[in-house]
């Protein structure tokens, strides 16, 4: 209620009533007049223009509860879904400006007179999906008084009985909106458009639907009066409204008729719509929709000739055809079809094989067919009556399957094909196409399971979509004539095997111009290195969900990939060259790179850290980097590009470290490794020194190598091993009293080494070749280099030999210390007998003790050098 009309009902100057009025007044300021503001209970929101739009939708309102304060400028209020009942007051009188008012599911059951009073500019009144009554009563004058402007009436979903023969349209008030344009209405049974409908010049839709939620529909018959007072219609749907029966001249007022959708008629059939072929001769019919004429499990349906030939002259463009189990044509009737037919929807039915669709080719002006979704039930001939199993043989020879040399014709001007989702079930093997103009060609889902080919005459074909056949034969040749492709999606095969064997990139090798190619999902495990050469205009290649456990493909000629999807493969890495690759093409581009690699099993490990330091680095945009495996096998995930890089710096330093680490520990053990055998080489040098020339003395072949197993097989019997101070002594004493008076053959350095060799070779020869080896032990002995070779180069000879081969006569008193010092003199110095030297001063010139010295000297020198003492 209007707080203006107060007035007029206190306007009594009786005190009683004041009283009476003033309390009502106090109460109704209290429960509604502090103003239940729409935007405190709604959702109000400013456009741009600074109009309102109120929102109360939903939101359970009642009728009480209604809002009463809008605000200034509310061009749009949405009232839907609230349990309002009924609209019995002048709500919106206030609101000027209100174009649009939904109150659609409101549960209204009457809208009082006033109710859309003050509604000048309403353009869009929905009162749908109530409970009114839309009849001559409800809809009266009064209610329409102000909704001069109205344009988009609905009122479906009101009236469920539509057989109640006591109401009709309601003319008489809808006649004075002069403005509709488009009306939603309930299909009353047998009822016609009143004269009102008349004044509605504007009147170019009327809407009836029985589908669910829109609203009900029972027009069982549509007589040649219904559309007498609506003659300036353009479009009519009549949707799943239960017709059975169109007179013939039913539409024949609609002289204007542009759009006619008599779809979902499940009782019509195509014969019931031929009736009303007739009337549409005098309209200016573009598109014809019937879809679903048929009930649901009706039998196969044959378009017969004559059918076609009453839309031969109309002037559509565009027809429907879609879910009425047409299983053939006759196959003239594509020559009757309409001229200018340039759009045909035909998917749906169960079209068989037969030489009716090479007829197809005369729908000359045919640029666009949907055929999908054929053969949905399996191809049965009980689903025909009796009559027509032998026309069916008549027409369909079936020849479509001899492929031999096959030139199929097709419309000329056919641009966009779609055959997707039927079961077509053949292999497509050699054959020609005529004359086409094809650019777009859908055969998803139809189990072309053999792709042979080669199919030569899509010149034109830009785009080519073969997912989900089944398709495991895939030639070489399949795809060689397609001189402009761009788009082929062969996704969801099992093209795995075929693509894996060829070796030289032949299958994708003259597809040039193609830009975008799907082969995920083709359980592909390898791909040669060449396998994309002739993709050079490549920019999306998706290789998704197969099996590759790596990638190294030439991608170094896609000068214009910006996608690569390897995602939901098993890569651990992306490889070098394709890195490379990916970066020489992101630095000539301004535009960005994809590369997804997510769902792969990524490694981030030390082993891969160029890898990972790509992924950090690139100049491409590598998505799905959201989980790795690490070293340790576990999988760590990222859920932000950041985290990503903190663990790549992370690994790095990690990594860097353990190089380290491995670094120092193989330095170290190399260093270990050198010590231990230069201290092995320093520890045997005297032997190695020995052995080495013995070798070289052995392989000159100075001298054969002595057999020791008798004594005579010496050349010396012993080598004097002397510091050169000892010279003298030797020369003037020893030789005198061993070589001439004891008859010993004695070696020594001055004399008996062969002049010209290395003193070292000379040496071990000479130990080698003397019984025995006897040191004049002095001081200068033990700090002469050569004599602590000779003596070192004698034990090992004693030890290498096994002889006992030392004589030591301890010409100086020299401490013992002094002697240990010379490595292994210790030991040769405890283990064998030592001869003192009788200086003359100690023995008072005893010549005896000299002579027994000298005698013991012999003694040992001729002992056997074999120890078995
Ligand atoms: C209000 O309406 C606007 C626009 O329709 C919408 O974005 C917003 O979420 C709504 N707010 C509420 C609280 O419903
Ligand atoms: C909307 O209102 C604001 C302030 O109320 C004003 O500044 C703005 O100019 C208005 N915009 C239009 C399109 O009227
Ligand atoms: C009103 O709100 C409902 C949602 O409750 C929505 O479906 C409907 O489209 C809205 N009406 C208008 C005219 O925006
Ligand atoms: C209305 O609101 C309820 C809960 O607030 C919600 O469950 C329902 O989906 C809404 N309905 C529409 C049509 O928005
Ligand atoms: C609405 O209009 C009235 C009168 O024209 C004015 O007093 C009021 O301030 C306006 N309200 C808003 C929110 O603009
Ligand atoms: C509705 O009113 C019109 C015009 O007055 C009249 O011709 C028609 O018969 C009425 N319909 C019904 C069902 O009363
Ligand atoms: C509607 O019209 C058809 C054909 O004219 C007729 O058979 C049928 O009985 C009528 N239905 C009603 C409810 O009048
Ligand atoms: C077909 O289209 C042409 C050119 O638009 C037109 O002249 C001709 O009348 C049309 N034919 C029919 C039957 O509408
Ligand atoms: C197919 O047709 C071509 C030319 O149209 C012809 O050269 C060739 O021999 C034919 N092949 C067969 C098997 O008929
Ligand atoms: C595909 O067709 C060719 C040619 O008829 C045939 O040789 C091949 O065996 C077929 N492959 C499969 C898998 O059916
Ligand atoms: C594996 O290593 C990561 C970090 O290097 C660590 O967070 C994780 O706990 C480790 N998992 C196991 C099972 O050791």
């Amino acid at each position: 209620m209007d707080r203006t009309s107060f007035p007029k009902i206190c306007d009594l100057w009786d005190l009683r009533n004041l009283l009476f009025c003033i309390v009502i007044l106090c109460l109704f300021r209290a429960d509604v007049g502090l103003g239940q503001n729409s935007c405190d209970l709604c959702n109000c929101t400013l456009d741009n223009l600074n109009q309102s739009h109120v929102d109360c939708s939903n939101r359970s309102l009642s009728n009480s509860m209604m809002p009463t304060v809008y605000p200034n400028v509310t061009v749009s209020l949405n009232l839907s879904n609230n349990p309002i009942g009924s609209l019995s007051e002048c709500f919106f009188s206030k609101l000027h400006s209100l174009q649009i008012l939904d109150i659609s599911s409101a549960s209204l059951l009457q809208v009082a007179g006033c109710a859309f009073d003050g509604l000048h500019k309403l353009e869009v009144l929905n009162i749908s999906h109530n409970l009114l009554v839309i009849s001559n009563k409800t809809v009266n004058l009064r209610i329409v008084r102000d909704l001069m402007s109205l344009k988009v009436l609905k009122m479906n979903h009101n009236v469920k009985d539509t057989k109640r023969t006591d109401i009709s349209y309601p003319d008489e008030a809808l006649g004075q909106v002069k403005s509709l344009q488009t009306l939603f209405l309930d299909g009353l049974v047998n009822s016609t458009f009143g004269p009102g409908f008349r004044n509605l010049v504007n009147l170019n839709t009327v809407i009836f639907s029985g589908e669910k939620k829109v609203g009900y529909c029972g027009i069982e018959a549509i007589s040649s009066e219904m559309f007498k007072n609506v003659p300036y219609l353009k479009s009519l749907i009549i949707r799943e409204c239960r017709v059975e029966h169109i007179e013939e001249q039913a539409f024949s007022p609609l002289s204007q008729l542009h759009l006619l959708d008599l779809s979902g008629n499940k009782k019509l059939g195509i014969d019931g719509a031929a009736l009303g072929f007739q009337g549409l001769k005098n309209t200016s019919i573009r598109v014809l929709k019937l879809n679903n004429i048929y009930p649901d499990f009706s039998i196969g349906v044959r378009i017969k000739r004559k059918y076609v030939e009453m839309l031969r002259n109309l002037s559509i463009t565009e027809m429907e055809f879609s879910g009425n189990k047409i299983e053939i044509v006759d196959g003239e009737s594509f020559d009757d079809m309409p001229v200018n037919l340039t759009k045909l929807n035909i998917s749906m039915n169960r079209f068989l094989m037969g030489d009716y669709l090479l007829h197809a080719s005369s729908l000359k002006s045919l640029t666009t067919c949907d055929a999908s979704y054929q053969f949905f039930s399996p191809v049965n001939t009980a689903n025909f009556k009796k009559r027509d199993i032998s026309s069916l043989q008549d027409t369909t020879k079936l020849t479509m399957l001899k492929w031999t040399n096959l030139t199929i014709q097709i419309p000329e001007n056919l641009k966009a094909a779609n055959f997707s989702h039927s079961k077509l079930a053949f292999p497509v093997l050699s054959f020609r196409i005529g004359k086409n103009s094809l650019e777009y060609l859908d055969a998803s889902y139809s189990i072309l399971y053999n792709w042979t080919g080669p199919v030569v005459g899509f010149d034109s074909l830009t785009y080519l979509d073969l997912s989900n056949n089944h398709c495991s034969e895939l030639s070489f040749q399949f795809f060689d004539y397609l001189p402009r492709l761009v788009t082929l999606l062969v996704s969801n095969n099992l093209l795995g095997i075929a693509i894996s064997r060829d070796v030289d990139g032949r299958i994708f090798q003259n597809l040039n111009t193609l830009q975008y190619l799907d082969l995920s999902n083709n359980r592909i495990i390898s791909l040669n290195e060449n396998i994309f050469r002739g993709l050079v205009s490549i920019q999306i290649l998706n290789i998704s969900h197969n099996l590759l456990d790596t990638f190294l493909v030439n991608i170094g000629h896609m000068k214009n990939l910006r996608v690569l999807d390897l995602s939901q493969n098993m890569l651990q890495v992306v490889r070098y060259p394709v890195r490379i690759a990916l970066e020489n093409i992101a630095s000539v581009t301004t535009e960005k790179v994809y590369v997804n690699i997510s769902y792969n099993q990524l490694r981030c490990m030390c082993s891969t850290s160029y890898f990972m330091a790509w992924i950090r680095d690139t100049k491409t945009n590598v998505v799905g980097m959201t989980s790795c495996i690490l070293t340790n096998g576990t999988k760590a995930a990222f859920n932000y590009r950041n985290d990503i890089i903190r663990y790549i710096n992370y690994m790095d330093k990690e990594c860097m470290s353990k190089l380290g680490l491995i670094l120092g520990t193989t330095i170290s053990i190399s260093l270990a490794i050198v010590i231990v055998i230069v201290g092995i080489v320093y520890r045997y040098r005297w032997k190695l020194r020995y052995l080495y020339y013995m070798t070289m003395n052995r392989t000159k072949g100075y001298q054969p190598i002595g057999n020791f197993d008798t004594d005579n097989d010496f050349v010396y019997d012993a080598f004097v091993s002397f510091a050169d101070e000892d010279r003298e002594f030797v020369r003037d004493f020893m030789l005198k009293k061993l070589e001439h008076e004891r008859g010993m053959r004695l070696c020594v350095s001055f004399r008996d080494f062969v002049p010209g060799r290395e003193i070292a070779s000379n040496i071990i020869e000479a130990i080698h070749n003397s019984r025995k080896t006897v040191m004049v032990l002095t001081e200068s002995f033990l700090l002469s280099k050569w004599c602590v070779y000779e003596f070192q180069m004698a034990y090992q000879e004693s030890i290498h030999s096994g002889r006992d081969a030392f004589i030591v006569i301890l010409y100086e008193d020299i401490p013992t210390e002094r002697i240990y010092r010379v490595m292994d003199m210790r030991v040769v110095f405890q283990s064998n007998s030592y001869i003192e030297y009788p200086h003359v001063s100690r023995l008072d010139g005893n010549e005896q003790a000299l002579d027994m010295f000298w005698d013991r000297c012999t003694q040992a020198i001729k002992e056997s050098g074999y120890c078995n003492k």
